[in-house]
């Protein structure tokens, strides 16, 4: 299936690494030009050099951290700069508070808003503009399934990730008439460093004896018992930035293997 965004402009932020990078390979396999930021310049501009050497297509990236207003500037400016454009924007660069009530702080919430919550707006305030004027825009925002079903583990995402939920759907009726379209997918536990930085607050929290037993307890929520590839999150990510998704707009939707259990 084509899925007809040969030549857009899309920015993955935090794509050095998990399902950042497997969005922005596959971005490349369509044939389009990409953009993507981290904060470790050695990692992202190692990606970089892989996915162009794997896929032939022209990727360039800017180190910048999404808890800085001025990197997210720069990222964007940088991607007009040498692009000439932004068409498609995916807000995933972040990280997961994970923790139950008792050992959340303050300071640790407020890196977490400030990644992810002000972070993903910052970076829609700058390229909504650019996608108004060409009545053409995908923008995904990369979630998380405790802000749909509250996790007393994931209590600082659960917050986050809320209201996160809500921003994509106001903006999805706020930008609709513009073209720009804005979703947001829900990942459950994904196979990333992401999930092996958790590993032992897991397996903590799950009473499991070593890592393994926290993986098999954790992905038994899950209807297909297993965690995601990243992989998994890219195909349905770059489906929902295509042409082939031309009516959808405000959805949030589940990445997790049937792991939730509401109609929503
Ligand atoms: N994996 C899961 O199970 C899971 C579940 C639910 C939601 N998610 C969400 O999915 C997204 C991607 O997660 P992942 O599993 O792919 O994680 P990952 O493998 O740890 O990759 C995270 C990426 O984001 C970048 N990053 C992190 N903090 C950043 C910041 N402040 N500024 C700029 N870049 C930053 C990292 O690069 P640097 O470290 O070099 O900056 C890296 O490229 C995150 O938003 C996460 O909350 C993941």
């Amino acid at each position: 299936m084509d899925l007809g965004i040969k030549g857009r402009v899309a920015i993955v932020t935090g794509g050095s690494r998990g399902i950042g990078r497997e969005t922005a390979r596959q971005f490349l396999e369509e044939g389009a030009r990409v953009m993507i930021s981290g904060r470790n310049a050695e990692t992202l501009e190692k990606t970089r050099a892989d996915l162009a050497k794997q896929t032939g297509g022209d990727i360039k990236c800017v180190v910048a951290d999404m808890v800085k207003e001025a990197d997210i500037k720069k990222l964007v400016d940088e991607t007009v700069r040498q692009f000439g454009t932004v068409d498609i924007l995916i807000n995933n660069a972040g990280q997961m508070y994970s923790g139950r009530y008792a050992v959340m702080t303050d300071e640790g919430l407020k890196e977490q808003l400030e990644t992810k919550l002000f972070g993903f707006m910052r970076a829609i305030r700058l390229v909504y503009p650019i996608m108004k004027a060409k009545k053409w825009g995908r923008i995904i925002n990369t979630i998380g399934g405790a802000g749909k079903e509250p996790d007393p583990y994931m209590f600082g995402s659960g917050i986050t990730n809320s209201a996160l939920l809500n921003i994509t759907k106001s903006l999805s009726t706020e930008f609709g008439e513009d073209g720009v379209h804005v979703n947001a997918i829900c990942p459950g536990w994904v196979d990333t460093n992401l999930w092996q930085r958790n590993a032992q607050g897991l397996k903590a929290e799950l009473n499991a004896k070593d890592e393994a037993e926290a993986r098999k307890l954790a992905a038994r929520r899950n209807a297909l018992n297993r965690f995601g590839k990243p992989e998994e999150l890219a195909n349905a990510i770059v489906f929902l930035c295509s042409e082939r998704a031309s009516y959808i707009t405000g959805v949030s939707l589940n990445l997790d293997g049937g792991r939730l259990k509401g109609l929503w």
